[in-house]
């Protein structure tokens, strides 16, 4: 089978949000292996797309530099966390083209792309056409900042080109208007009885599904899968225009595929062509494409079929959401691995929190917690009480066999394990594993066969015996949790080979080694120090975001004076059809009345509006928002959009200097 991960962008450094698409899929893959299937790994980097050339413009590198320097630095932090992919390619590099112009030809000849003429976004002034990210403007859905390609503040939807209101360039900064350019589109229109059939049948998670069959239910639109750049995969017979990035993202799966089965010797088709049990592992920020999209591609180019997908919640710091300009982010390098701190105890945090489906919110406290009082106090304390006993007192490994009651207990949590990693329910695995550990506890406590060493030293050597019998079966169990530790305890018991090389199932078989090394401690408690000081990292970086925000650059006077602010008097206030956010609104300015449109509906109602003062910015470009035309802006202030208002009265239309 094939399991992998969505492609990080090349664009930015790894963060622990990240991380929680690649450590489960490595934990499952890992304990899927341990089971004894045969799993191929495989990720890769994103490189193509609107974000990365603009990224790639402010640093003055070309994309495939910015792509390249990424890209190792992906790779690198995925070793560095024991994330081991098979192969970790690069969506830019020759076989993902030949594979994309491959499939888009096949869907082109299968019928399902056509042409048409769309109004595009265009800059007068920079002379380029502006797709997704190069362009700003007003979500026609919802009224809120949105990108050309997405609302990603606001709904959430999908935008088409040409929708977004009140265009502006993101280079130069000025207002961007619409040109005609004929460009391809994807009939996944014609998906939609297909994927009604498929995806109840798609495997994974069941936010997954859900989300993608009430997507479908409320009817599908064609995409558009061309654009006019020059970085990207050239879309086939058109030299001015490459392909959307999310079609040539998720090919890279096959791409990638395909690479490392041709250096194996083996052929990738197998997987990709037949009944390949593919997995693909996302977030849930990217359902849409992976659970719609994606299935629909690959039927209409008569590829086979992903067979499950599995999403995860969406990783909040400290209750806030994820957002680098905020500087709620913590980076996997600089503010964890190299601050000294262990792989293995993140990869254990992210992955028993809480159920993957379910949003997780990032502290370091609780991080502290989870890892002293299980990892440590409860594996790490019965782990290294067994070892060092059966080192010092006993010097060897018991030649009796372990009891039935303790082969039995074992039996039990293996299977217990197994049911849940196969429903996905990472935590719940993890935590019958750590109630093994809690079992092996209470067991030396109730025999303790310090006591027992004078008395009855036959019957001492039985429960240290049946003790290290629980040590292997927990070390075979938590490897695929923090691969790193459970080497080295694996290492204690006497082995020298691969953990890795070992089947769960071996939990229940004899101990090789005759002799015992010496045991050390394998985890050590995080310490409040040590918290304080990552706590502190992420303080400062938030504060220094804030600072950031409040400090624009300074302007003069002459600029300022530009700006024709008045006090006007809100006459009329109703709700504008179909949008939830949007009110219109007329205002006296007292020698005219004006009509503006505002998007303050879900924070204050017609009636209390009517009669208020507030501040007009008078002079703003007239523009249509939802086909109404609106003279002006109200200032207001806050998530909560508090309308600014005179603190003495003055008479509408007064000018604000
Ligand atoms: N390039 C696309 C994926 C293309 S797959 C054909 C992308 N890249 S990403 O860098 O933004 O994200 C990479 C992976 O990390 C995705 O699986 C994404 O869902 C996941 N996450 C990124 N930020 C995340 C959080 N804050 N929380 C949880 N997962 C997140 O999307
Ligand atoms: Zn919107």
């Amino acid at each position: 089978m094939l399991v992998t991960c969505g492609l990080p962008y090349t664009n930015g450094p790894c963060h622990i949000g990240h991380l929680r698409t690649y450590i489960p899929a490595d934990f499952y893959v890992r304990y899927l292996r341990r089971a004894g299937e045969k799993v191929v790994f495989i990720c890769g980097s994103d490189n193509h797309g609107t974000p990365i050339v603009i990224s790639a413009e402010e640093q003055s590198v070309t994309p495939r530099e910015m792509s390249e320097r990424y890209h190792h630095h992906f790779d690198t932090t995925f070793t560095r966390m024991n994330i081991g992919f098979d192969h970790f390619g690069m969506t830019d590099d020759p076989t993902n083209h030949n594979r994309t112009q491959s499939i888009v030809q096949r869907l082109i000849d299968n019928g399902h792309v056509y042409r048409k003429t769309i109004s595009q976004s265009y800059c007068p002034q920079c002379e380029r056409f502006l797709p997704d990210r190069y362009v700003e403007g007003i979500c026609p859905h919802c009224g809120a900042m949105a990108r050309g390609d997405e609302c990603d503040q606001g709904c959430g939807k999908h935008l088409e080109s040409g929708e977004l209101l009140k265009p502006v360039c993101k280079v130069c900064g000025g207002s961007a208007e619409f040109r005609d350019q004929e460009h391809f589109f994807f009939k996944l229109g014609d998906f939609s009885e297909f994927l009604e059939d498929y995806l109840p049948n798609l495997g994974g998670t069941s936010n997954a599904r859900n989300y993608a069959l009430g997507w479908v239910k409320e009817g599908l639109h064609d995409w558009c899968i061309t654009r006019t750049l020059d970085w990207g995969v050239k879309f086939p017979g058109r030299n001015d225009l490459v392909v959307y990035v999310w079609i040539d993202a998720p090919i890279g799966y096959v791409s990638f595929t395909e690479e490392y089965m041709d250096a194996e010797g083996d052929d990738w088709k197998r997987l990709w062509c037949g009944d390949g049990r593919i997995t693909h592992f996302i977030g849930q920020d990217i359902i849409y494409h992976h659970c719609v999209f994606w299935p629909a591609l690959l039927k209409g180019a008569g590829y086979g079929l992903p067979h499950a997908v599995v999403a995860s919640g969406m990783v909040k710091i400290d209750d806030k959401t994820f957002s680098k300009t905020r500087g709620y982010v913590v980076w996997t390098n600089e503010d964890y691995l190299d601050q000294g701190m262990s792989a293995d105890y993140l990869r254990y945090y992210l992955l028993s929190y809480t159920s993957h489906t379910k949003e997780l919110n990032f502290s370091w406290h609780v991080f502290q917690e989870r890892v002293n009082n299980e990892l440590v106090d409860t594996l790490g304390n019965f782990l290294y009480r067994t070892m060092h006993f059966a080192h010092k007192k006993l010097g060897c490994i018991p030649e009796c066999r372990p009891d039935a009651e303790i082969c039995d207990e074992i039996q039990k949590s293996i299977i217990t394990v197994e049911g849940f990693v196969r429903d996905y329910e990472f935590k719940n695995a993890i935590d019958a594993m750590m109630a093994l550990a809690s079992f092996g506890n209470t067991y030396i406590q109730k025999n303790a066969p310090w006591k027992l060493m004078r008395d009855d030293p036959d019957q001492a050597a039985q429960v240290i015996r049946n003790c290290l019998q629980l040590v292997k079966a927990l070390v075979l169990l938590f490897e695929p949790v923090i691969p790193g530790k459970a080497q080295i305890a694996w290492e204690m018991l006497g082995y020298s080979d691969a953990i890795a090389a070992h089947a769960i199932g071996e939990g229940i078989t004899g101990l090789e080694s005759a002799t015992l090394p010496a045991p050390s401690i394998i985890f050590e408690k995080i310490e409040d120090e040590q918290v304080s000081r990552l706590d502190a990292i992420l303080k400062k970086r938030v504060s220094e975001a804030k600072m950031k925000e409040k400090i624009p650059e300074t302007i003069s006077i002459e600029e300022f004076a530009k700006m024709d602010i008045r006090i006007a008097r809100i006459v009329a206030a109703e709700p504008v059809q179909g949008s939830e956010k949007l009110l219109r609104l007329t205002v006296d300015l007292g020698d005219e009345q004006r009509q503006v449109v505002s998007g303050i509906a879900q924070f204050s109602t017609p009636a209390e509006l009517i009669g208020t003062d507030v501040v007009l910015l008078a002079n703003l470009k007239p523009a249509k928002i939802f086909g109404i035309e609106s003279n002006g802006m109200i200032l207001a202030a806050g998530d909560e959009a508090s309308l600014l208002t005179p603190q003495k009265p003055v008479k509408a239309g007064t000018k604000i200097t």
